[in-house]
């Protein structure tokens, strides 16, 4: 491109006024040269800032994630501005969809209701809808997975803790993909939460199954991604799905439900309903009491050291998973691994 221009014609081009132009260039955003009488002139190079600005623009990105995205155009800074907005949209889809669903409740009772089931149909409504939200919002990675990612490999090969709960690991993820892959076709959809290093991924990936893993650790799927670029990534967390209803024939994880307390649980079963297909299946394997009465029977015998290991997680009732899979229509199959470490198989 030879010709230059001027900034009233590059506004022209680009459909958007003059000021604009000033204005990202005060922002440092573009310096385009001056010329005789200090006009600006506009060169190739800006034309391209100017395109990639404007489609940032779009997608509502801030003027400084802009600046930094132009400054430094690696591939794990453009990643992270895009997961920024992935997660926003995700978020947003999400309150929308609980909003939704508050919405038909309250018109349901509207109809059926008579004047007084009214105001508490209204009422109860917006209780549930907040407590949603709560629950949704609130869920945090006290853990701190991203800086467990680089050694995650490594350390599943040790003793973990003082409960050695990864001692069966390789015999765990078997018999997950195991259990998964039973009916399965090859044209069905799977999809891993809790997808980590991809270790669980890869035994589908393998058998040539299309997976797709969620996690809400991106330095866990950074390790992932290196290991099996074939696997398909995205960030997420088991109470905001990023997914469109009815999209997996199977969900399956592994050593990730228990990151979830009780109520996580039953909105994360919610979730994991939405998105499996009416005939879908479920693997879930992980650290699990049998009952209420083995968890105590359990803690008699535990070290304090033991006890305390299990307790900074929340490993599940499988009596109380079962009642809340029920709800839904399915069947529930359980299979011990390890003293606390199960398989539920919900088809
Ligand atoms: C112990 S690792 C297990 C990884 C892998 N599934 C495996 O079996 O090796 C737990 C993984 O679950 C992810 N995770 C924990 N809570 C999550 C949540 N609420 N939503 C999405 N991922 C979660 C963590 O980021 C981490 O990658």
């Amino acid at each position: 491109m030879n010709k230059r221009y001027n900034i009233k014609e590059v506004a022209e081009i680009f459909k958007i006024p003059a000021n604009k132009l000033r204005f990202y260039e005060k922002k440092g955003l573009l310096k385009p040269k001056r010329g005789e009488n200090n006009y600006r002139y506009y060169s190739e190079d800006d034309f391209i800032r100017i395109q990639t600005i404007l489609m940032y623009r779009t997608l509502n990105l801030s003027v400084e994630d802009i600046s930094d995205l132009l400054a430094n155009s690696e591939k794990a800074n453009v990643l992270d501005h895009f997961y920024k907005q992935w997660e926003a949209v995700n978020n947003s889809i999400h309150r929308m969809r609980d909003v939704k669903n508050s919405l038909e409740k309250i018109m349901d009772s509207i109809y059926d209701g008579n004047n007084d089931g009214v105001m508490e149909g209204i009422i109860k409504s917006a209780q549930e809808l907040n407590s949603i939200q709560e629950t949704r919002e609130n869920w945090k990675d006290k853990w701190n997975f991203d800086s467990w990612a680089k050694s995650y490999d490594k350390s599943v090969k040790n003793e973990v803790g003082t409960l050695n709960l990864y001692r069966k690991y390789d015999e765990l993820l078997d018999t997950v993909y195991l259990k998964a892959s039973e009916g399965l076709k090859q044209s069905d959809s799977i999809l891993d939460i809790g997808v980590g290093t991809g270790n669980l991924s890869n035994r589908f990936l393998e058998k040539g199954y299309s997976v797709t893993g969620v996690d809400q650790s991106r330095e866990m799927m950074n390790v992932a991604k290196n290991k099996y670029p074939n696997l398909k990534l995205r960030l997420g967390e088991f109470l905001k799905l990023p997914f469109d209803n009815g999209s997996f024939e199977c969900i399956v994880s592994t050593y990730a439900f228990h990151h979830l307390n009780d109520e996580e649980k039953k909105l994360a079963i919610k979730e994991m309903m939405r998105v499996l297909t009416a005939e879908g299946t479920i693997v879930i394997g992980d650290m699990m009491f049998k009952d209420e009465e083995s968890r105590r029977e359990i803690f008699d015998r535990y070290t304090k050291e033991q006890i305390e290991e299990i307790e900074d997680e929340y490993y599940s009732d499988i009596s109380v998973l079962r009642e809340e899979f029920i709800k839904y229509g399915k069947t529930v199959d359980v299979q011990r691994i390890d003293e606390l470490i199960y398989v539920v198989h919900v088809y």
